[in-house]
Formats: C-alpha cells, sequence, structure tokens
C-alpha cells in the first residue's frame, strides 16, 4: 500500500465518522429544541385566530399579496403549499433562486409552523439535494427528484411513471380527496385520510408497474398529508383552493394558533394517527386476482 493510501484512508474514515456524529448531534438538538418549544405552547396563551401571521409579515390580517398562476418558464414542484406561498409572491414567484434559510422564515410566518420544523425539513432538502442549508438556493422543482422526499402514492399527485411533472395537481385524485370527508360539513377527518391513502397504494401498487414505496416515504406522504389537517383544520372550502388552484384563500389564516407554531412533537402525533390507521398496511394489499374479482 503506498503512503499516500495510508493518508488517504483513514481520513476519509474519519470524515465519514465526522459528517454522521454531526448531523445525529444536530438532529438531537433539534428535537431537544422542539420539545422545549412544545412546553412553551403549553404554557402559554393561544394566539387569536386572526393574529396568527404575525404584524408587518405577508397575509397579516388575512390580507395575502395577489394570486398570479404560474407562467411558462417558472418553476413549481409537488407540495401545494410551497407552490402557493411562490404564486403569491411570498416565495420569489418565479419559483427559482429560493435559498433554505429564505424558506425557513417564509414557512414558518405563513403558516404557523415552529422554528424547529422549518429549520428541520429546508435543512433535510438542502442535504438531500447535497447542497448547503447556509448558502445554497434552489428551484422548487428540484425537490421533485423521484424517492427523496417526492413518492407513489400521494394524494393529489400521479404517480411519476403516469405524470412526468410532478407539479400538475391532479383534478382527478384531489376531488375524490375532497368529496371523501366525513367530519362535519363534509371537512377531512385521520380517518378519511387513512382511508383515502390506503385507497391511493393499493391502486398505485396495482397499476404502476414501477411501484415503490419504502416505510420511510409512508410516513412521509402521512406527514404531508397531515398538514391539511393541522395548518388547515381539514376544512374542505380551504383545501379546495390550496390544492386545486394553489392558491391561498382571502381572509385565511393557519388553523394552529400556538404562540411558537406547530411542532414536530404535535404534528408527529397527527402523522402517526394517519398512518397507523391505514387498513391495507395490517390486512394486505388487495391482489390483482382479488381485485378482478370484486369486480
Ligand atoms: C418545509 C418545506 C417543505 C418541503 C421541502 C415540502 C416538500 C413536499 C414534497 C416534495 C411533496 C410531494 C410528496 C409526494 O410525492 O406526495 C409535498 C407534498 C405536500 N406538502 Fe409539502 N413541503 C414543505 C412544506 C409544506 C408545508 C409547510 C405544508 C403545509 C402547510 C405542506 C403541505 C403539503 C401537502 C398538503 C402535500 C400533498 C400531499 C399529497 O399529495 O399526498 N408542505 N411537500
Amino acid at each position: 500500500m503506498s503512503d499516500s493510501l495510508l493518508v488517504l484512508i483513514p481520513a476519509r474514515l474519519l470524515a465519514g465518522l465526522y459528517g454522521s456524529l454531526r448531523h445525529v448531534l444536530q438532529d438531537v438538538l433539534v428535537i431537544l429544541w422542539d420539545n422545549g418549544l412544545a412546553l412553551y405552547n403549553l404554557l402559554t396563551w393561544d394566539l387569536p385566530a386572526n393574529a396568527v401571521v404575525p404584524k408587518g409579515c405577508l397575509g397579516a390580517g388575512g390580507v395575502w399579496p395577489p394570486y398570479a398562476p404560474s407562467t411558462e418558464g417558472d418553476s413549481r414542484c409537488s407540495c401545494p403549499a410551497l407552490n402557493a406561498m411562490a404564486n403569491h409572491g411570498i416565495l420569489p414567484r418565479s419559483g427559482r433562486g429560493i435559498t433554505f434559510r429564505e424558506l425557513n422564515a417564509k414557512i414558518r410566518e405563513t403558516y404557523n409552523f415552529a422554528p424547529s420544523f422549518c429549520f428541520f425539513v429546508p435543512n433535510y432538502a438542502a442535504n438531500m439535494l447535497c447542497r448547503d442549508y447556509w448558502n445554497d438556493t434552489f428551484d422548487l422543482s428540484d425537490l421533485d427528484a423521484h424517492n427523496c422526499i417526492e413518492h407513489d402514492a400521494s394524494l393529489t399527485r400521479e404517480d411519476c411513471v403516469d405524470a412526468k411533472d410532478q407539479a400538475k395537481p391532479s383534478e382527478r385524485l384531489i376531488e375524490e380527496l375532497l368529496a371523501s370527508g366525513t367530519g362535519p360539513h363534509g371537512d377531512l377527518t385521520h380517518a378519511d385520510l387513512s382511508r383515502m391513502s390506503g385507497k391511493r397504494r393499493t391502486e398505485s401498487k396495482l397499476k404502476n408497474g414501477q411501484f415503490s414505496l419504502t416505510t420511510f416515504h409512508k410516513i412521509f406522504g402521512s406527514s404531508n398529508s397531515s398538514t391539511m389537517l393541522t395548518v388547515f383544520g381539514g376544512k374542505i372550502k380551504d383545501l379546495r383552493p390550496i390544492l386545486l388552484e394553489e392558491r391561498i384563500p382571502d381572509g385565511w389564516q393557519s388553523r394552529v394558533r400556538h404562540r411558537m407554531g406547530l411542532t414536530m412533537a404535535e404534528f408527529n402525533k397527527s402523522a402517526l394517527r394517519v398512518e397507523l390507521g391505514i387498513r391495507e398496511e395490517v390486512w394486505g394489499y388487495p391482489s390483482s386476482a382479488q381485485q378482478k374479482k370484486k369486480m
């Protein structure tokens, strides 16, 4: 073995170990921070429903900047909430050159997520794209790298094998979702999201020859769909413009009224409830033969 390899190999091993330890330490610190924020929320009064967006921020008092759907050359992604921010100019209307730090600040102001979540998810996205959270930028469409965050069997997008452009909402799926609510006024509940996710997973598995969905993506899917219950309160009248037009309704403010916003601790409970309520995950997905028999 040459001298240079004797230096290179331990240096690579140490660099790898340092990188992993740094990530673990960062995650532990974010979880501790998040739990502290959850405790603070428990001990303080909620914000009034009409004053969730801080004064001086875009959307304060429910007055959102003008809506304009994306035009040719704009970048959009599979996330309706981020697209809506770009359609209102809260993020750059082009959807391009967004800093991860800007994403953090704007999600906090617009949807009232806790600062821990607003750091954790954009930082995760930066790592996923091999970029530096503190200095780099991204375009919204970069988030659609398949099986990074974007995955099969979502509630608002056809699988990418059928719809290469994941920025395009599926009217078929969204109308079916909006019609599935069994709560008061037909609003969505945890059970509805579990049922619809189970149905989507079954449908995708039967139809999509390239179907893939790891446990990690299942949890991610349930987390994304849980935002419909937490931030939008499951309200069909608000979800319709958000999901179909990617527009924030006039006068709308986040249903999360905690002073420190929606913590991961609280959010994960809702996401787990949706994920664990999916019957197909316990009783199995029907095979195509069983499915044909039913028809
Ligand atoms: C923090 C940065 C965020 C990133 C990087 C992100 C990314 C994504 C991605 C890649 C998807 C597509 C997943 C799929 O294939 O189904 C998605 C879906 C979604 N996201 Fe986001 N998102 C973020 C923040 C938010 C926020 C703040 C909300 C709510 C206010 C939200 C609500 C949703 C919803 C409702 C879906 C659709 C779920 C589905 O179709 O099943 N996201 N997000």
